[in-house]
């Protein structure tokens, strides 16, 4: 597992690996836990025999409170240690993780001048209505930032297939989105979500919850699993720790168009966002 940390070897090292092979590749912020883990296993049973790239990358970009970004977790040294025991345990090779420096290199111009044309301005995007909805609404920006990340790394890494958790449902939408519009040949595929035994849905901001509110956080599954958005709401009200719920939300899965609460068809999903304890928790289950 090679470790890169500039982006214009990244770029030569994904040229050569295409040459030979496809190429698989997971981008994600760190602070990694079992539901990023399960996103490598993931792409290695679609193709076996592609080169797995995963990304470690607090983009700053796609927070919209600088607080949020600053206590984001670091934990660069474990993280490579839980992927190096990751590819013991499950025999699977991971083939580098790019690391880019944490800080404002990753987008300079001056540094890469070589990849200028991989960039886009975040005004410069101009996203379809829905994505200022929900997440986009709670945190206004937010959407741009991923879109703009996202658009340099594929260009960096050209991967034939990427994968994305379940999670973070209205991300996968906007991964299509930039699929569809730049990267035709790229294939998007959708991971499940991993939750811990008590149903919370992993995540890295889970690490800043103490261990007791931790487990309180088990209501936001405990509630979703009701399907019912009255009750999904007195539940969660019920909770203490729960500060603000900024949205519950039926949303059809293509069009992410809202469905009125009483049509609950196959293809809907219910999506919560909550400030628990202090930190901003979203969860969804399909219906
Ligand atoms: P991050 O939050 O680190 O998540 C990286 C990937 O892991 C995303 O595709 C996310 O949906 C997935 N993931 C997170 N929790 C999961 C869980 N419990 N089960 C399954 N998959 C899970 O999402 C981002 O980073 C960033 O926005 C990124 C796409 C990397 C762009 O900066």
């Amino acid at each position: 597992m090679k470790i890169i940390t500039d982006l214009q070897e990244m770029y030569k090292h994904s040229i050569c690996l295409k040459k030979t092979h496809k190429i698989s590749f997971i981008p994600t912020m760190g602070a990694l836990h079992n539901g990023h883990l399960s996103l490598i296993e993931k792409a290695y049973y679609n193709n076996k025999n592609s080169k797995i790239i995963v990304s470690i990358f607090a983009n700053p970009s796609q927070f919209t409170n600088f607080e949020d970004f600053a206590k984001y977790p670091d934990t660069i040294d474990s993280d490579i240690k839980k992927l190096k025991e990751f590819e013991i345990s499950k025999n699977i090779q991971i083939d580098c993780v790019f690391i880019p420096e944490k800080n404002n290199d990753f987008y300079s111009n001056k540094k890469y001048p070589q990849l200028q044309k991989f960039n886009i301005n975040k005004s410069e995007i101009i996203l379809p209505q829905f994505f200022s909805e929900s997440e986009g609404k709670t945190r206004k920006g937010h959407f741009e930032g991923v879109f703009q990340v996202l658009f340099r790394l594929f260009y960096i890494i050209s991967p034939d297939y990427s994968v994305f958790g379940q999670k973070d449902f209205q991300q996968t939408l906007l991964v299509q989105y930039l699929q569809k519009q730049y990267f035709p040949h790229l294939e998007i595929i959708i991971a499940d979500i991993c939750r811990e035994k008590s149903g919370l849905a992993m995540s890295s901001r889970n690490k800043r919850l103490s261990a007791e509110n931790k487990n309180k956080a088990k209501i936001l599954y405990q509630a979703l699993q009701t399907k019912k958005i009255e009750t999904i709401r007195t539940i969660l009200e019920s909770e203490k720790l729960i500060e603000k719920i900024h949205y519950i939300e039926i949303r059809n899965t293509t069009t992410f168009e809202l469905m009125d609460k009483k049509v609950m068809n196959e293809v809907s999903v219910i999506l919560l966002s909550v400030q628990f304890a202090g930190i901003h928790l979203i969860d969804n289950i399909l219906i």
